[in-house]
């Protein structure tokens, strides 16, 4: 084989792990959507939560207020939605 099939075999390879690295990012965001939708639209629409950018002190504060208001979380869950809601509206 010469070089520059080496060459194009390799640059195919990275192309596909870019690819499946960044399908990988779309996916946990759009997970994250999910559950934001799942949890937090609950009592409210999920809209209610969109329309306001909070940093992330004060989503966090949000959130323990909402489950003082009832709202039932894992840790996991918690750290998923502030993650995702300071990343997407953030301040
Ligand atoms: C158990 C019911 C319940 C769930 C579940 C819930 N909320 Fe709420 N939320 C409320 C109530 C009731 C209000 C409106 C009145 C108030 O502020 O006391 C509210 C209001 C809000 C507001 C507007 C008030 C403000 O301070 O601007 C935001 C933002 C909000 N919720 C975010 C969230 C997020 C984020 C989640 C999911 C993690 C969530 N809520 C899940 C009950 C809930």
């Amino acid at each position: 084989m010469s070089k520059c099939h080496w060459v194009r075999y390799f640059l195919v390879s990275v192309s596909l792990l870019i690819l499946l690295f960044l399908e990988g990012c779309a996916n946990s965001n759009d997970k994250q959507l999910k559950l934001v939708k799942q949890k937090c639209g609950v009592c409210h629409p999920v809209e209610l939560v969109f329309n306001k950018k909070r940093d992330i002190d004060e989503w966090n504060r949000v959130i323990h207020g909402m489950k003082v208001r009832g709202l039932k979380l894992t840790e996991k869950e918690e750290n998923e939605i502030v993650g995702y809601l300071t990343k997407n509206y953030g301040k």
